[in-house]
């Protein structure tokens, strides 16, 4: 492959990990995710198929894409999704998946052949009650069962818990100790701002106050700070002699857009530059009309901005991000 293939923005960041979302539609509901009165459905047409995913898929993998992430909604619910998974298995690109753990159980073997490794799994609560209050469902307890599964199959298992105010800081301890005693590596994520999902500043629990919560809860001399890898969102840290790792993914207060090298692709068939962009471009649509998407790939990647797709943190413009996808409808 030619240098000049790779998908190098104007701030000198290689582009080499695409999330693709599957769907915009989910099993569950969590309220800072999907808007409570749902998001408007959309007849089919409007979404890839599979085929049209692994299609587009190619194209990104022949400029230099080397992982690509599956998202959602929630992805196990794609009608073909157990080959989908096995046709971009084939592909030369590291393959990997974030979901709600609901369905896991029923594609364990097909992650295997897929030569999926690594799983993300959201769960914001260990409370049964609080779970199902956040989700607006009631799979707890399948969703441990099947965490548990992920676990017993070696997968590398990383749990995202997004940290809300007076709703599940006080779990971070236990959600601690659960790292101690396996090897699965929690992350505490901010709340960030999207459509619908009534965002604001008094909601957020900021980088510094989760890692307080943890440094006054075990003691700092328990707590040691790893390595984290160049393109890592999450800032990572282990309780000393744990199996497992926890960490905190700040994307509101210390964002990593330095070192990003994501790109996203839309269950729409859009390419999103930055989570928080406020422009897209439609493959798709040109896909179906059999054009070349590489120079539209190229040019959606130059138009990317430095930081937060444009906006300023701290300040009104973030709030107005809330104007932005809701986030079932970006992928995460
Ligand atoms: P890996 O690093 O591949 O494990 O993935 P990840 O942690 O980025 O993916 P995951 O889908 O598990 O997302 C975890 C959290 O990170 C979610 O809240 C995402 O919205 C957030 N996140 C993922 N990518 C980005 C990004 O590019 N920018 C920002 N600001 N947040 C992101
Ligand atoms: N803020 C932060 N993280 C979010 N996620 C979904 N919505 C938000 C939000 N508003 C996380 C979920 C999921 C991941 C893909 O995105 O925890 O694990
Ligand atoms: Fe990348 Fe945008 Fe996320 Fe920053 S906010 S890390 S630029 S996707």
């Amino acid at each position: 492959m030619t240098h000049n293939s790779h998908l190098i923005d104007n701030f000198g960041r290689k582009h080499d990990y695409l999330r693709i979302s599957l769907t915009e539609r989910c099993n569950l509901r969590c309220f800072y995710c999907m808007p409570e009165e749902g998001i408007e459905k959309r007849d089919k047409a409007n979404f890839m198929t599979s085929e049209e995913v692994i299609g587009i898929a190619k194209t990104f993998v022949k400029m230099g894409i080397k992982k690509i992430r599956l998202t959602g909604g929630e992805p196990l619910i794609k009608k073909d999704i157990a080959h989908l998974l096995l046709e971009l298995g084939k592909l030369p690109v590291e393959l990997t998946i974030t979901t709600n753990a609901v369905l896991v159980d029923r594609f364990i073997n097909t992650f295997k052949l897929a030569g999926i490794k690594s799983v993300n799994v959201s769960l914001d609560s260990l409370d049964e009650k609080s779970f199902n209050n956040i989700s607006r469902r009631s799979y707890f307890n399948k969703i441990k069962a099947n965490i548990d599964l992920l676990l017993q199959h070696n997968f590398h298992l990383k749990l995202n818990v997004v940290v809300i105010k007076d709703l599940n800081e006080h779990e971070i301890p236990a959600f601690i100790e659960w790292s101690n005693a396996k090897n699965i590596h929690i992350r505490f994520i901010e709340f960030m701002p999207f459509d619908g999902n009534n965002w604001n500043w008094d909601k957020k629990v900021s980088f510094k106050e989760m890692l307080s919560i943890a440094t006054s809860h075990f003691g700092t001399s328990q707590i040691e700070k790893i390595k984290d890898k160049e393109n890592d969102t999450t800032r990572s840290y282990r309780l000393k002699g744990a199996l497992g790792t926890f960490g905190i993914i700040s994307s509101v207060t210390n964002p990593f857009c330095d070192t990003c090298n994501r790109i996203r692709l839309t269950a729409d068939g859009k390419i999103k530059n930055c989570l928080f962009s406020q422009t897209e471009t439609d493959l798709l649509t040109n896909y179906r009309k059999e054009r070349n998407l590489e120079p539209l790939i190229r040019e959606a990647i130059l138009l990317k901005k430095e930081k937060h797709g444009g906006a300023k943190v701290l300040d009104d413009d973030f709030a107005k991000l809330r104007t932005n996808r809701s986030m079932i409808a970006i992928g995460g």
